[in-house]
């Protein structure tokens, strides 16, 4: 018998202003998506914003239905509209906020687990890690440099 020991890295910013000016700008994006999400039930926006190797940006939020499992997050709507209209490029970064209409969201929001896998499989299959930076509707800004940093011992398509 053994135990592993899995290490993950974040960095933190202090908040959206400690980002260099191209990120500050996509996670701006992430916000401009957010506030058009389609939450008439949670009343919890989420957006999120890509940045592909051809300096294109491709955004998403999370859009509800009323047979509640029918509805997708923000980060899946985007990376599929991604890997739709535009198969053959890398995705460098992405930025993800969100905003309750309840409360006060002052910390990090990260991607939820379903989320984190389907960003894992666009990650593995272009050979290339995905900067990752979430944040709530204020303050810091948590940075991965990887989603496998988020999602140790994945499934992927090598376990088929
Ligand atoms: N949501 C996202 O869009 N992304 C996540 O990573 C977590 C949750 C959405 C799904 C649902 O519309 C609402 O937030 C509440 O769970």
């Amino acid at each position: 018998m053994k135990k592993i020991k899995l290490f993950s890295e974040i960095t933190v910013f202090d908040s959206l202003d400690e980002l260099d000016n191209g990120t500050k700008k996509l996670m701006e994006q992430a916000i401009a998506a957010r506030e058009m999400a389609y939450a008439p039930y949670s009343h919890f926006r989420v957006g999120a914003a890509l940045l592909l190797d051809n300096g294109i940006t491709v955004t998403g939020n999370n859009q509800e239905n009323a047979a509640f499992p029918s509805g997708l997050c923000a980060e899946r709507v985007a990376i599929y509209a991604a890997g739709a209209q535009y198969p053959e490029n890398v995705i460098l970064k992405m930025a993800i906020s969100a905003r309750s209409e309840n409360h006060k969201l002052d910390k990090p929001i990260p991607p939820c687990g379903a989320c984190r896998q389907a960003i894992a499989e666009y990650e593995i299959k272009q050979h290339k890690n995905i900067e990752i930076y979430f944040m709530g509707e204020t303050g810091e800004v948590y940075k991965s440099d990887s989603l496998a940093d988020l999602l140790p011992l994945l499934f992927a398509p090598d376990n088929l």
